[in-house]
């Protein structure tokens, strides 16, 4: 947070503009023109955003709906909200985000499409659409899903909630289903000190969420209500937030960017670690750096060294737990599944914040690299006194 955002929200509160107004208006403008979309409409969450964007594309009650089982768990309750049931799909090994051909057997062998319905064989219900997660700021597979979309007339939306700014090929991801979401909680790209987006090329689409994000009021006047609606809009205080954020975007990707290539710089050739790699056709924002750690040739498994960074003070995470084994969505559809539980086994995410200096980051690289050392001397010791 710096004086800009000071200043926005000293205008909003002057102008007694606390849930309508223009910052709300301009930042709607702001994220939609920046991803190429048509419409913006905020919303006081991400979560709210992706339950929004179900709802008006049309998911129903008893609905499957394929979303990877390596992200962070709202999009999956987003589903959920609408009566609606995830089927969580593995990832690739490659690049970590949902397998397009693992979605796509499943479709094809698991599944009957009469033409417009494509039918669960196992369950009997109707698998209507697809949550493409872009995850940790790298872009999901979005050709081959929009493909598989198309050939089963499956609803595409993407949850771009950690990939504001990643391009796939020269577009932005968001911009690529039929709704794209945004998060502007606090660890985000951007902040809005909380709130989301949905956007849209669809007129109809976006007339469709302000009316069910604003309790979907009927009259200007008379409160009358012909749909269920949502407490779910942005408000201003948050648009006040974003629009002094959104100004800095272009210098929070880079520096996201700078922090993700000094990791790779000196983390890159150790022994046993591994981070994703930015295909030539892509641009990814790195919204956390993550290293992939293969405890026979580090000397220590992720999470022994997620504990000795964190004495040392140094707060590393590790992945989410993969949602298909989440006792808050037992019983949903799952296809595989293994390649994201040796993810959320390996994966380390780093210290990633644009606030984190060049001194700081050093301390971490510098740690990483001696704690792997020491424990495959240690290991060389122990072998050197084995009888
Ligand atoms: C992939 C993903 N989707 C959705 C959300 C939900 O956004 P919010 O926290 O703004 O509700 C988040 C994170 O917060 C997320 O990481």
């Amino acid at each position: 947070m710096g004086s800009a955002e000071l200043a926005n929200l000293a205008e909003a509160l002057a102008a007694n503009e606390l849930i309508r107004g223009r910052f709300a208006d301009r930042f709607e403008a702001q994220i939609a023109g920046y991803v190429g979309s048509r419409f913006g409409v905020g919303t006081n969450s991400g979560t709210a955003a992706i339950h929004t964007a179900l709802m008006i594309t049309g998911v129903e009650p008893g609905d499957e709906v394929l979303i990877t089982t390596l992200t962070f768990i709202a999009p999956a309750n987003a589903i959920a909200y609408c009566g609606a049931r995830p089927v969580f799909v593995d990832v690739a090994a490659h690049n970590w985000q949902m397998d397009a051909e693992a979605a796509r057997r499943f479709c094809e062998d698991e599944c009957r499409f009469d033409g417009e319905r494509l039918i669960n064989r196992t369950t009997g219900r109707p698998v209507t659409a697809i949550v493409l997660v872009h995850f940790l700021g790298m872009p999901a597979d979005v050709e081959a899903f929009q493909a598989l979309a198309e050939r089963y007339n499956l609803i595409l939306i993407e949850d771009a909630a950690q990939a504001l700014g990643t391009r796939f090929g020269p577009r932005m991801v968001g911009g690529f289903g039929r709704v794209g979401c945004y998060s502007f909680y606090g660890n985000k790209l951007i902040t809005a000190g909380g709130g989301g987006m949905l956007v849209t090329n669809e007129p109809a689409l976006a007339e469709r969420a302000r009316y069910l994000i604003n309790q979907a009021k009927d009259d200007p006047v008379e409160t009358l209500h012909r749909a269920i609606g949502y407490n779910y809009r942005m408000t201003n205080i948050h648009g006040a937030i974003g629009c002094a954020q959104f100004d800095r975007i272009d210098h929070h990707v880079a520096r996201k960017r700078r922090i993700a290539e000094r990791y790779r710089e000196a983390l890159s050739d150790q022994p046993g670690i591994t981070l994703p790699e930015e295909p030539a056709d892509q641009f990814w924002t790195f919204w956390l750096t993550c290293i992939r750690i293969d405890p026979d040739l580090f000397g220590l498994e992720a999470r022994q060294l997620l504990r000795h960074l964190g004495e040392q003070g140094v707060e590393t995470l590790p992945l989410y737990q993969p949602l298909h084994l989440s006792e808050a969505h037992a019983g949903a559809g799952r296809v595989g599944g293994g390649v994201a539980e040796s993810l959320h086994a390996q994966v380390l995410t780093l210290p990633s914040s644009i606030s984190l200096d060049e001194g700081d980051q050093d301390r971490v690289i510098d740690l990483v690299v001696a704690a792997g050392r020491r424990a495959r001397a240690d290991r060389g010791a122990r072998a050197a006194l084995t009888p």
